[in-house]
């Protein structure tokens, strides 16, 4: 991997960014050292510290893609909260809702007057019928789980390698190239359970794999997302899905599918778009338009099966559930979120942009003749160090490229623009212009003509 050209040269180049961004920011290197007192790693979430840059850039405002940092710098964001700000940070609609309702109660446990009018706008964008809501989509998917496993009596959960589904444990497993054994993944802390007893694990794009894991009929679902999102970007090749549904099908196995990130498809998502007829769908993060908010929605037959569940266990705790889901704060911005941003005209603008900003970065790859590719899926796009779109997660494995990966994350964000941290995803939202793609694109020849 180290013997790469580019891999090499961006590590010898790093330091002059790291220079340059101590340089360039020392209202965030003091910030970080005061906050150094106070927060385990220095930051209020440990992830925060993954970005690649000497300190983490705090923070001052964030509207629309432009986020300023407290040196005052102002950034284009790509990033948008690794989805969770897609349709760009605090829209003016959601911002007015949020206002509204921040006087007029926060939470109840009780329903407020707006949740049927909501849910039938579930059913509107996504195409469910019947819904329910957490706060989080980890939260979401650990409780699709538990009701698939209710309802099919079946004790295995099958994912694809590369998979990230959130903090839920099941998920959290790989796989061993070499043998096809599903493993607990090593970097989990805290973990005493062995999941891979309860989780089975295939790669991509591989239906004979899956077939072979869900003809042991053992397995309740498989959770997945349409097109990997988290390992590098890895879409699904032509027909996969229609095989794949109909293998779930003849086995007995529900179909979750977690929409958290790929609602960046086309409105309503890729399920939706593509017709993937999902038992179960999760969306979170952008959901409500970044507010803590997921939802998951499911047939009038998984209903029926649900409530024949609850009805048949004992009182008490179902292990679904927490206080402040369904809030009434979280509702109203869900409404508005339904309402204002998943429409029509936002997708319209988003995907035409991203089109555009694929065919402009193909180019300039192109001529510089570097062995790297761009593949797309609707409003997100990747930028990946390798010469073909990927077709799983050990192909990403096999082409993995560190340093430069870190290298190009500090040197577009010392040139004001932010990619997500963990691979070199760009999203484009709503509030994303011309001028926003333009700047990436200036700070894009610059790489390039730096790693020459
Ligand atoms: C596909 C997918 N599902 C679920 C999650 C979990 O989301 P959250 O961290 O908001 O719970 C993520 C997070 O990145 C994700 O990418």
């Amino acid at each position: 991997m180290s013997s790469h050209p580019f891999n090499e040269r961006a590590a010898t180049r790093q330091q002059a960014e790291r220079d340059r961004f101590i340089a360039t920011h020392p209202k965030s290197m003091a910030l970080a050292r005061a906050a150094q007192a106070h927060y385990l790693f220095g930051v209020p979430l440990h992830w925060m510290r993954d970005w690649p840059s000497p300190a983490t850039l705090f923070v001052r405002s964030a509207q629309g893609i432009t986020l300023t940092c407290a040196d005052g710098l102002a950034y284009a964001d790509f990033c948008l909260g690794d989805t969770g700000a897609m349709f760009g940070h605090s829209p003016p609609e959601l911002a007015t809702a949020i206002a509204e309702q921040a006087a007029l109660g926060l939470t109840c446990m009780l329903p407020s007057d707006r949740a049927a009018r909501v849910g039938e706008q579930l059913q509107n964008v996504f195409g469910l019928p019947v819904w329910q809501m957490a706060l989080t989509a980890s939260d979401a998917n650990r409780f699709v789980l538990r009701w698939a496993r209710a309802i099919t009596a079946r004790s295995r959960v099958l994912v694809f390698d590369g998979c990230y589904h959130g903090a839920v444990d099941d998920t959290l497993v790989d796989l061993d190239p070499a043998t096809g054994r599903t493993l607990p993944r090593p970097s989990v802390l805290g973990n005493v359970h062995n999941h891979a007893e309860f989780t089975r694990v295939v790669p991509f794009n591989d239906l004979a794999a899956l077939e072979e894991a869900l003809a042991q009929g053992d397995v309740a679902c498989l959770l997945a997302e349409p097109a990997l999102t988290n390992f590098g970007l890895v879409p699904p090749a032509a027909d996969f899905w229609d095989a794949a549904r109909a293998l779930c099908h003849r086995h007995g196995s529900l179909f979750v599918c977690d929409e958290t990130h790929t609602i960046s498809t086309a409105r309503g998502g890729y399920a939706h778009a593509h017709g993937l007829a999902p038992d179960f769908l999760v969306v979170g993060k952008a959901v409500a338009g970044g507010l803590p908010c997921a939802v998951y929605g499911f047939t009038h037959q998984m209903a029926l099966r649900m409530t024949a569940a609850k009805d048949a266990a004992p009182e008490g705790h179902s292990g679904i559930g927490t206080t402040l889901a369904g809030n009434a704060l979280t509702l109203a911005a869900l409404d508005a979120s339904l309402q204002h941003l998943h429409s029509a005209a936002n997708y319209a603008h988003v995907l035409a942009l991203a089109a555009s900003l694929e065919q402009a970065l193909r180019r300039r790859i192109d001529h510089a003749s570097m062995p790297w590719t761009i593949t797309r899926l609707g409003a997100r796009m990747e930028l990946q160090f390798m010469p073909h779109t990927p077709r799983n997660a050990q192909d990403v494995r096999a082409h993995a490229q560190s340093a430069l990966e870190v290298f190009t994350h500090l040197f577009m964000l010392n040139r004001g623009v932010l990619l997500t941290p963990f691979h070199c995803m760009l999203l484009v939202s709503p509030a994303t212009q011309q001028a926003d793609v333009d700047r990436l694109l200036r700070a894009f020849d610059e790489l390039l003509a730096a790693l020459a």
